[in-house]
């Protein structure tokens, strides 16, 4: 299991000093970029995700829930190990789309909401790093995660057989449903409210981390 803190639940005006506090216990910090029409929530974009990395040194699990990835995916200074998913809803074509952040060098992730069915990205498995499902309808932290979603990451994992592709999982994630989502498949864990909203965040990762062990 790797882990991935969203921010949208840090405070905001102090983001490195957030991410820095859970930076030893990380694999990625998941930020969440909104465009107010693709979602119904706007947070930041690239000057803020671009200056803030300095002193950092995970790399960046950028979520795009945009209209347009690929007139927006090149403005962000992204390094080989950082990842860039975007949806599979949004307005650009995915295969083209695709080739575009490829061609950024980065890994390249594809997501899809709960009411699009999972094999919406099955044309695309030879073509990403990543597949991202949401356990939640995206746009805002701390909603409930959807059970469906276990199933629907199984499905994907016998889908994806060899290829060399992991699953991530976003939305409502909490130690108490987190081994049911490894279980199923899921490698990278996204978590926002269970870390940044708890009062001693440190032990919340642990308790995350030791809940998602057990089940392996
Ligand atoms: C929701 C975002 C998530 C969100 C997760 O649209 O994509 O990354 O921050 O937050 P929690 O873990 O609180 O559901
Ligand atoms: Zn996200």
């Amino acid at each position: 299991m790797k882990l991935s803190p969203s921010l949208l639940s840090a405070d905001f005006g102090n983001l490195r000093a957030e991410a820095k506090q859970v930076e030893p216990l990380a694999d990625y910090f998941h930020i969440d970029v909104m465009d107010g029409h693709f979602v119904d929530n706007l947070t930041i974009g690239p000057p803020v995700v671009n200056s803030f990395r300095r002193g950092l040194e995970k790399p960046f699990d950028i979520h795009l829930m945009i209209d347009y990835p690929i007139h927006y995916a090149p403005r962000f200074e992204v390094q080989s190990t950082d990842i860039i998913t975007f949806h599979i809803e949004s307005k650009d074509e995915p295969f083209r789309t695709i080739e575009e952040i490829r061609g950024l060098g980065c890994k390249i992730g594809i997501s899809l909401r709960p009411v699009t069915p999972i094999a919406a990205v099955f044309p695309y498995l030879d073509l990403v790093d990543l597949v991202l499902v949401m356990s939640v309808d995206p746009g805002f932290g701390g909603q409930k995660f959807m059970p469906a979603a276990v199933k629907r990451i199984a499905q994907l994992w016998e889908e994806i057989g060899d290829r060399p592709v992991t699953i991530s999982v976003d939305g409502g994630i909490n130690a108490a449903n987190v081994g049911m989502v490894v279980t199923a498949g899921a490698e990278l864990i996204v978590a926002g409210s269970a870390i940044f909203k708890q009062p001693d965040r440190i032990a919340a990762v642990h308790a995350l981390i030791a809940a998602a062990n057990q089940t392996q």
